[in-house]
């Protein structure tokens, strides 16, 4: 087990990716404190992580709001023993043309993708250098960090975001022997992208060169490889998983 003794933050975890997340972790041997705004989703993989024989810690977070991302962490030290492992997936898509963009969609997408990710790894960052013993950082970004679609400019904006952000990240932690990576995914199907339109579904996969839509599970590799000591060497670049969407 990669994990083992090790403690995990995953935010967005009441669905898709961040449930996909938590749960790997937790197979890997961590304890796992979960936090999204989603209550009723949040149980439940409260229910699915503790079924696998670790302590879970559930908490109701807007990552947003400083004072309760910087709660979430306080309480993660405070009950789990530290933090050795943040994974900053909460986020938001939707889009639209960008003339008809307005200010509410702007402010709802970076305050969530890009405003939460900083101030997830910045809490994080300080548990992690105060108690001295590194740690690892995820934060999850998009293809969309690298390439971009009609309706998306400002979903793009926030991914590439936390794209740069990581670099200056990884560039300051490293220090303190903390790594700092991001995950690009691709097409996965979740709450967020159900991808329910079979014919839609066709025409993404003739663009990817794997031949399928991703899961939950295939993005919770990449996260896991990147907390594990397997990466050791590893900090501020950024993991596509997307099947090879992306080349073309
Ligand atoms: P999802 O909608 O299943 O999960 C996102 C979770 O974030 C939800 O549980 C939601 O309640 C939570 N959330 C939203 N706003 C929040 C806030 N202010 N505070 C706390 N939690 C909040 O979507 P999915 O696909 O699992 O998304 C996870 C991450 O992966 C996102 O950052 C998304 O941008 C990224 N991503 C997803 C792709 C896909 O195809 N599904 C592709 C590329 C990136």
């Amino acid at each position: 087990m990669r994990l083992t003794g090790k403690v995990a933050v995953v935010t967005g975890a009441a669905s898709g990716i961040g449930r996909g997340t938590a749960l790997r972790c937790a197979e890997e041997g961590a304890d796992v404190a979960i936090a999204d705004i989603e209550e009723a989703g949040l149980r439940e993989t409260a229910q699915q992580v503790g079924a696998l024989g670790h302590r879970v810690l559930p908490e109701i977070v807007d990552v947003r709001e400083r004072a309760q991302v910087e709660r979430l962490v306080e309480r993660t030290c405070a009950e789990l023993g530290g933090l050795d492992i943040m994974v900053a997936n909460a986020g938001v898509g939707t889009g639209a043309l960008f003339l008809n963009t307005t200010d509410e969609q702007y402010d709802r997408l970076m305050d969530t993708n890009l405003r939460g990710v900083y101030l997830c790894g910045q809490a994080a960052a300080r548990a992690m250098v105060a108690r001295g013993t590194g740690g690892a950082i995820i934060n999850i970004a998009s293809t969309y960090a690298e390439v971009t679609a009609p309706q998306s400019s400002v979903y793009a904006a926030s991914k590439g975001g936390v794209r740069m952000l990581t670099k200056g990240m990884a560039l300051e932690l490293g220090a303190h022997g903390i790594r700092v990576n991001c995950i690009g995914p691709g097409w996965i199907r979740t709450g967020m992208n159900p991808l329910t339109d079979e014919a839609r579904v066709a025409r993404i996969v003739d663009g990817v060169p794997l031949g399928r839509i991703g899961t939950p599970h295939d993005v919770a590799g990449a996260a896991l490889f990147l907390a594990s000591d397997d990466a050791a060497y590893i900090t501020g670049v950024i993991i596509f998983v997307d099947g090879g969407w992306i080349l073309q």
